[in-house]
């Protein structure tokens, strides 16, 4: 077993040890350690959430925030999480964040993928899609010292969403926590402090 299937073995293991949903929770359990996500935060806007291990690290961490959950999959309920079963690239889906979030939050998350077809240029293009459709939603949605944290695979068109991701908001860093395998091409971008508009066209 190289050392790459390892570190994923010992994720599941964890994982099921724990009664976490999915290994990818201890992604979110690091980035969120290492660079305070939830400081400062109350409400959260989770995208792409099933089957809900992400979910439950935000519950575990703080068990006062207000979490509206997203996905086009059913997921397990979790403790005053409102969950909306949709396509987070339909209008109604996104009208109906609007109303179950009250139109603000102080953070989105998105850990989307596609289903993977195996055509890897049709899966990059599609997981763009979704992240573009995140950083849409929060852009519509964040509060003036808000954050988002974001999938994206690094492939054709990450650079140049990078840049529309700089060109928003203030800080821009890429993550990659030690539970993400370093052989996989999922990084995951952290941006906060949104630019107003009108700082966008002056710039
Ligand atoms: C890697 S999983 C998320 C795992 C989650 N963070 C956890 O820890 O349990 C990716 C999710 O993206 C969802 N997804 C893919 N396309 C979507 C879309 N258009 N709208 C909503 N969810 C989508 C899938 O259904 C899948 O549950």
């Amino acid at each position: 077993m190289g050392r790459s299937d390892r570190k994923k073995e010992h994720y599941y293991r964890e994982a099921k040890r724990k009664g976490y949903r999915s290994r990818s929770a201890f992604k979110l359990k690091q980035i969120a350690r290492k660079h305070r996500l939830l400081k400062g935060v109350d409400k959260v806007l989770e995208l792409c959430s099933a089957p809900g291990g992400w979910t439950q690290i935000l519950r575990e961490l703080d068990n006062t925030l207000e979490i509206v959950a997203v996905d086009l999959d059913k997921m397990p309920p979790i403790q005053r999480v409102k969950f909306i079963q949709g396509d987070i690239t339909a209008p109604d889906v996104v009208e109906t964040i609007r109303d179950l979030t009250g139109g603000s939050v102080d953070l989105v998350l998105s850990d989307c993928s596609p289903n993977v077809t195996g055509n890897w240029t049709l899966d990059v293009a599609r997981q763009l899609e979704l992240a573009e459709a995140t950083v849409s939603i929060a852009d519509g949605l964040l509060t003036t010292n808000g954050k988002v944290l974001a999938k994206v695979f690094q492939g054709k068109g990450f650079q140049q969403f990078l840049q529309t991701v700089r060109d928003r908001y203030r800080s821009v860093k890429l993550v990659k926590p030690d539970a993400s395998r370093k052989s996989s091409a999922e990084i995951y971008l952290l941006a906060a402090l949104p630019r107003k508009q009108k700082e966008r066209e002056d710039d």
